[in-house]
């Protein structure tokens, strides 16, 4: 994906990073973040980090998404909490969730409404009930589904 003795820029990291996240290529991924500033030079930035978070953490490799994300030597901001918090629920693990959740709320405390722990969260989980039980207390009060719901109610 690079050309020899072209000097890539931030941007076209971001570019092939976000690349193999959608492919699955992990391993591939993270060789590529690694020469960023090995072998070009170019001091990773936030979009960069969050998108190794995507990468490790889309793949199902949730704790490895975590741990990079703890062991960053910038304070992670929302939009990589928001990666994780999207894959936990997409992997069914409540626990991490939870806990990108509550970093969420530190940083963002304003848009609170945002980070509440959805029916989506519980969907593929031990918790799958609940998530059943919520849509028919919504379909029964006829309460308007959210128009990006449905992603989420498919997954019920
Ligand atoms: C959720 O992820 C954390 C961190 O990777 C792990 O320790 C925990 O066992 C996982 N829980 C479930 C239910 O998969």
């Amino acid at each position: 994906m690079l050309r020899e003795g072209v000097q890539p820029s931030h941007g076209a990291f971001v570019g092939i990073l976000l690349a193999c996240a959608h492919a699955g290529l992990v391993d591939k991924g993270l060789e590529y973040y690694e020469s960023m500033e090995k072998v070009y030079g170019l001091k990773p930035e936030m979009k960069h980090y969050g998108c190794v978070a995507d990468l490790l953490s889309r793949s199902g490799n949730l704790q490895r998404a975590f741990e990079f994300i703890k062991e960053m030597p910038v304070t992670p901001d929302v939009v990589v909490w928001r990666i994780l918090l999207s894959a936990s629920q997409v992997h069914g693990n409540i626990s991490l969730a939870e806990i990108a959740t509550k970093k969420l709320l530190e940083l963002d405390s304003s848009n609170s409404g945002k980070y509440v722990l959805s029916s989506n969260t519980y969907a593929g989980s031990n918790r799958r009930e609940d998530a059943i039980k919520m849509r028919e207390l919504m379909e029964q009060s006829n309460v308007q589904k959210p128009s990006d719901g449905i992603a989420k109610w498919a997954l019920v």
